[in-house]
């Protein structure tokens, strides 16, 4: 296990729009080393990078053309390692994007695996033998290549789905990343694997390549089943947005008749603590001391919280995130609470995530500052309402997302309790009840995300070392005033 993940914050960069350097409308490796002292001021020490290899652009990079390749909109190979250098002198780690289980149709192993002619690519991606064989239960494409066959597709049409990994970690580790997110790090064995025992064996395999030879390489793994893919080896799972779980509970349920928000950092005080823990708990237990269970403020995939949530709510849940053991994950801009973007026109395979992908907002300046470009020349529109939030004025705003985020941030890297490995032991959870308190080692945390005042027996001898809002001791009582999160240290 790399030391390092003990404190490990993450900033992730969608590098479309975080930072232009040259003009051209998009942002670029120069734009993000500009950008990397920002990264540190925020108190975040690792950096995951979207994909930035030569690509069709059929799912913004996702579709990888060629895996040593950097695009060329992005920069070149010694952008990338000046990029390391300089965040390595700074204290910060970047792991990369890893798309080990499709490749762009463009790639050249597809180009050749779907000539008619038996080759040495015919078997690196999954083929029937007939376009008149098509089983029902694959996703499957036929009749648009000269070879005879049907081809399974592991995402988009555009990304035949790959029979087995190539290693080209090596390459990237040798260049000098600190490790890799793996993009549906589940999705390795195409035929049926259940509870996932072959692809588990083949990222076993790999983790112990990493132990050997890279030792300080992370594995995060978009997984979002921690039992499993911890248990694979990977050193932290994503807890991500998916229908039904513990992550939508908290920051982003809805009912699915009435469509009133039902999610436990909702104002509305609708959500329910305890389904979230039921879920969690279990993960947490199962996973510890192994490996770490990763909050995301939001990624590329999933509607920006402010979707759902005013600042103050926006301000408590991503204190909370922060508050948590596990490796924690900021998406960039998140942190000024940047919106999510309706209406937008898709955006290279964005479709209903595209309104989260829209250029930081750095200051004043044309387009924010993200791009000299002239604006309709961006790769999309930058959000220029007259209360679109930026980082300049974010940082001159005491009572700013940014602010409460760096604050809570230092916290977090001043005390081991708080970090990845802390403990985490509940001490109040009610059905269907605020607030939520909880002990991290001789933390506290208490939170009440609701408009409403609410209270709960807890008498502990405590101080207070942060608090968003207020709260009193009545007794044997701790009543905490609406929308309150208070960070409280053991006497
Ligand atoms: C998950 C990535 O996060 C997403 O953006 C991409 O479209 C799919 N995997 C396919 O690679």
């Amino acid at each position: 296990m790399p030391n390092w993940l003990k404190d490990a914050v993450f900033y992730e960069i969608y590098p479309q729009t975080f930072c232009d350097s040259n003009g051209d409308g998009i942002g670029d490796i120069p734009g993000i080393i500009s950008k990397l002292e920002y990264v540190k001021e925020l108190g975040c020490n690792a950096i995951w990078l979207n994909p930035f290899y030569d690509s069709p652009f059929m799912d913004a990079g996702y579709d990888v053309r060629d895996y040593k390749k950097v695009a060329e909109r992005y920069g070149t190979i010694d952008d990338v390692r000046e990029m390391l250098k300089k965040a390595h002198s700074l204290g910060i780690r970047i792991i990369f994007d890893l798309v080990p289980g499709h490749t762009s149709d463009q790639n050249e192993w597809f180009l050749k695996s779907k000539q008619p002619g038996k080759n040495e690519f015919s078997g690196r991606y999954i083929w029937t033998d007939s376009v008149w064989e098509a089983p029902p239960q694959y996703r499957l494409l036929c009749g648009i290549t000269d070879r005879d066959g049907n081809y399974l597709v592991n995402f988009f049409s555009s990304q035949p789905a790959l029979n087995y990994g190539f290693n080209i970690m090596r390459f990237w580790l040798d260049v000098g990343c600190d490790g890799f997110r793996v993009d549906m790090a589940d999705s390795l064995v195409k035929n049926e694997d259940g509870e996932k025992p072959e692809t588990c064996k083949i990222w076993k395999g790999i983790r112990k390549m990493m132990d050997e030879e890279y030792p300080d390489a992370a594995l995060v793994s978009e997984w979002c089943n921690p039992k499993v893919s911890i248990g694979a080896g990977f050193h932290c799972d994503f807890y991500l947005d998916h229908d039904n779980n513990g992550y939508r509970i908290l920051f982003r349920n809805k009912d699915r008749k009435t469509g009133e928000t039902t999610a436990v950092f909702s104002k509305n005080g609708k959500g329910d603590i305890t389904a979230f823990l039921d879920e969690y708990l279990s993960d947490l237990n199962a996973t510890k001391d192994k490996g770490y269970i990763s909050f995301i403020t939001c990624n590329h995939d999933t509607p920006r919280m402010t979707k759902l949530f005013d600042k103050t709510e926006a301000k408590l849940a991503y204190s909370f995130i922060f508050m948590m053991p596990g490796v924690p994950f900021l998406y960039y801009g998140d942190e000024i609470g940047m919106k999510f973007m309706e209406g937008l026109t898709s955006k290279e395979g964005g479709f209903s995530r595209t309104g989260t992908r829209t250029p930081m907002q750095w200051d004043d300046t044309a387009n924010h500052g993200f791009s000299s470009a002239p604006a309709d020349k961006l790769y999309l529109p930058v959000d220029t309402s007259d209360d679109a939030v930026t980082v300049k004025a974010a940082l001159e705003d005491p009572d700013s997302i940014l602010n409460t985020l760096k604050k809570v941030i230092e916290i977090r890297h001043a005390n081991p309790d708080l970090q990845s490995d802390g403990e985490f032991e509940v001490i109040y959870a009610v059905k269907e009840k605020y607030p939520f308190i909880f002990k991290r080692g001789e933390f506290i945390i208490a939170v009440n995300p609701t408009n409403q005042e609410q209270s709960a027996p807890f008498a502990f001898d405590c101080d207070t070392v942060y608090e968003l809002g207020s709260h009193e001791q009545k007794g044997s009582y701790m009543v905490m005033s609406a929308q309150t999160l208070s960070l409280l240290k053991i006497k």
